[in-house]
């Protein structure tokens, strides 16, 4: 007799359907060795050398304890610093950062400490995939709004206003963007701030993870920069994607002291700390990292006009992306639906992309293809990928 395992699983879990990510990467790592992966969602750069010194001075010295719940407060303390360098905001090492594992764990943090049961989160679309599935296993109601190519993937505020109710708890933003590349600049973002301003009980959580990669002037802005708001902003940030830092999982939370305590209850409870030697790390990164931010931001933004250029000889339309490191072209000129394109282009041609569609259902008919991997790499992928649609098209005709 076997054990009935489905029914012991909470109905809220089977809820959420899989990533739809994770077929593509188990597809491409069948055919390892002959596929070109612009798949992935992490920097091809390995942590800066300083920086993981750091780390290993840590190790050697001993520090492999845990830490105070919220973070070492030097950690903190050099996260303060960076965050009045680079945004001019000022927050208390002492109540207003929390420590947290990656950006992934602040998303997760901020729903279950705000949720109740039937609150909505208004969710901008196409997302990061993890953005839903928070707010539903915390039991909330996710409320999307599908943003458009032609306004550039930006959060438009009527949009905003339209999708607002009286059981909103928060909004979650996004930019630059996971998938589309999109940036909000700060007047984009003071057009929010405005319709914010209208609902004095809304939450926004905002997630910046990618804000250094803006590839307009390389100045990142956040939503807290308003004041009039910033006392209910909760922005998400992190080392993982700028610095290159994926694997050391180490991200933070900013806000104020009265969202960042309920959170941390949480964080003490079911995580503890974030892992001491990767606290140690971004010491450096946040006090001295900057130089190594740009010369990635720099490279990332080569490679970007290396993938519009190849995108547009293979006769696929890009709206032009000006942050995160992808590419989130249309592929309904081919006729085929999004995973029929990525399936395709990955046995016939060996290359792996992501369907638009796994990031919401507005991403059907385009794909994600992310610049995060070598040149070389890059310049071949699209180079097959004139060879694929010309064959698309050749077929059609
Ligand atoms: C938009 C966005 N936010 C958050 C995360 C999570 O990042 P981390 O690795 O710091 O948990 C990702 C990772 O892909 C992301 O794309």
């Amino acid at each position: 007799m076997s054990f009935d395992y489905e029914s012991k699983i909470s109905d809220c879990v089977k809820q959420v359907p899989p990533s739809a990510i994770r077929r593509f990467f188990d597809l491409a790592s069948e055919m390892k060795g002959r596929v070109i992966s612009l798949s992935i969602g992490e920097p091809d750069f390995v942590t800066p050398w300083d920086i993981r010194e750091a780390g290993i001075d840590s190790l050697v010295d001993g520090y492999t304890h845990y830490s105070p719940n919220s973070g070492y407060s030097k950690s903190k303390e050099a996260i303060a610093e960076y965050i009045k360098r680079r945004y001019g905001m000022t927050y208390d090492p002492n109540g207003q950062i929390l420590i947290t594992v990656g950006g992934s764990e602040g998303l997760d943090l901020a729903a279950r400490a705000l949720i109740n049961p039937g609150d909505e989160v208004i969710i901008v679309e196409p997302c990061f995939v993890a953005y839903k599935a928070t707010v539903m296993f915390a039991h909330g109601v996710p409320v999307t709004v599908s943003t458009k190519p032609e306004n550039s993937y930006k959060l438009m505020p009527e949009e905003l206003e339209a999708a607002i109710t009286d059981k909103t708890k928060y909004i979650i933003l996004g930019y630059p963007s996971n998938p589309t590349g999109a940036v909000m600049t700060l007047e984009d973002l003071a057009k929010i701030k405005d319709v914010l301003l209208k609902h004095p009980d809304i939450i926004v959580l905002s997630d910046e993870l990618y804000g250094e990669l803006n590839y307009i002037d390389g100045k990142p802005v956040s939503l807290a920069q308003f004041s009039e708001i910033a006392d209910r902003v909760i922005v998400i940030n992190g080392f993982s994607k700028a610095f290159a830092m994926t694997g050391f999982r180490i991200g933070y939370l900013l806000g104020p002291k009265e969202l960042i305590a309920p959170m941390n209850k949480i964080h003490q409870y079911c995580i503890m700390c974030s892992p001491s030697m990767a606290q140690y790390a971004i010491v450096e990164a946040s006090l001295n990292g900057d130089a190594h931010v740009e010369e990635m931001r720099k490279e990332y933004n080569r490679r970007r006009r290396v993938i519009l250029k190849g995108l547009e000889d293979a006769g696929l339309e890009c709206f032009e992306p000006f942050g995160a490191f992808y590419a989130f072209p249309s592929i309904k000129s081919t006729g085929l639906s999004s995973q029929e394109f990525c399936e395709r282009f990955l046995m016939e041609k060996g290359v792996a992309i992501v369907p638009g569609n796994a990031f919401g259902d507005c991403g059907e008919g385009f794909v994600r293809i992310s610049y995060a991997a070598s040149m070389e790499n890059i310049q071949e992928a699209m180079r097959r990928l004139a060879e694929f649609t010309s064959e698309l098209k050749a077929g059609k005709d």
